[in-house]
């Protein structure tokens, strides 16, 4: 199939990329490199450096490369910077999306997987979270995805698009030469990481009073190799899927203590930790219930054991001790 994945340099993004060419299939990656790396492309796919606000680009680009199906990655997608800059996200994540699918349904390209996230749901009222659990998101970013997924059903109704929507738990690990690297970095493993790899570097625990066993929060790691499986399982599904939301998550919980010792135990390294106050919107669990993606899609996590993407992460982080910065290409 002709897949057109925006947000290819972005760390799911490109992975998903990369797994799709391995799959066979035909891949544009379309990205405006705001955020994404350049090293991040992998070889075999065409790569167009573009915007998806840009409408007669991406017409251009669908009708050119004949795009049978779309994978859209390309959002702003750090929490802490939607609270500082919400238009940013209304922007980049609702407004560029809306002209995505405006120029989908002109083409009559008409299947989409889209990249959601558990920030749909916001404080959690009861875990394991299920799709159905209420969706009242506390930041812009978890705001702008739920717009996103509302906007699906209506073009669905409108336009007959079919979509899924897959809503990730906590992204970790690394595949080959694609890995982690967001500027800045605010997300567990990489920092852990960062801190093994350098020992005058102290990491923070944002809080060791929540009601957890430990105290810390306890979050739902999903390997990103995983988070591409489900991408292309739910692609597969779409002829007989009209629309659907899915939990991709583990269904199990490690708490950011129970991370740290596994950082220590693969690194070999002891690290500087101290614990900080709480990180404003950080809810004390997170954790999915992957029932309904197992029962639809037939996903089940095969490399989300936590040891092993700790381990696939710091190989990465091993070869890439400055992330993307000064690597070459992986064309
Ligand atoms: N943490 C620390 N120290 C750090 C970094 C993180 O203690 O230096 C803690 C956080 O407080 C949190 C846990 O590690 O308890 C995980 O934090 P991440 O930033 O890695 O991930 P989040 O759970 O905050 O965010 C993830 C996704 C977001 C998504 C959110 C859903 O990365 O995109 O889940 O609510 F919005």
């Amino acid at each position: 199939m002709n897949i057109l994945v925006t947000g290819a340099a972005g760390y799911v993004g490109s992975v998903c990329a990369s797994e799709l060419v391995n799959a066979r299939h035909s891949v544009v990656a379309f990205d405006n490199f705001s955020a994404g790396h350049r090293a991040a492309i992998v070889k075999r796919v065409k790569l167009i450096e573009g915007d998806i606000a840009d409408a007669a680009t991406v017409k251009r680009v669908c009708r050119k490369f004949r795009i049978e199906a779309v994978m859209h990655f390309a959002a702003k997608a750090l929490v802490d910077e939607s609270m500082r800059n919400p238009g940013l996200f209304y922007r980049n994540n609702v407004s560029g999306t809306i002209t995505l699918l405006d120029v989908l349904v002109e083409c009559g390209i008409q299947k989409l997987v889209f990249s959601s996230s558990a920030a749909v749901y916001g404080e959690p009222k009861e875990v394991p979270i299920t799709e159905e659990h209420p969706l009242t998101p506390i930041n812009p970013y978890g705001e702008t995805k739920l717009v996103i997924e509302r906007a699906l059903a209506w073009y669905q109704h409108a336009h007959g698009l079919r979509w899924v929507a897959l809503r990730y738990f906590n992204a970790a690990g690394a595949v080959g030469a694609l890995g982690e690297d967001h500027r800045p970095e605010t997300h567990l493993v990489p920092r852990l990481l960062d801190a093994a790899l350098n020992s005058d570097r102290t990491f923070h625990i944002y809080g060791d009073d929540y009601p957890t066993p430990d105290g810390t929060c306890v979050r739902d790691y999903v390997h990103v190799r995983d988070i591409a499986r489900a991408h292309i399982l739910a692609l597969r599904a779409l002829p007989r899927i009209r629309g659907a939301v899915f939990n991709v998550g583990h269904g199990e919980g490690f708490s950011v203590r129970e991370v740290v010792r596994g950082v220590e135990e693969v690194t070999r390294r002891t690290l500087r930790v101290e614990v900080s106050p709480r990180r404003a919107g950080d809810p004390a669990v997170l954790v999915a219930s992957p029932a309904k993606i197992s029962r639809d899609l037939g996903w089940k996590p095969r490399h989300s054991d936590l040891r092993g993407i700790i381990r696939s992460a710091w190989t990465w982080k091993t070869k890439h001790p400055d992330g993307y910065h000064r690597t070459r290409s992986a064309r």
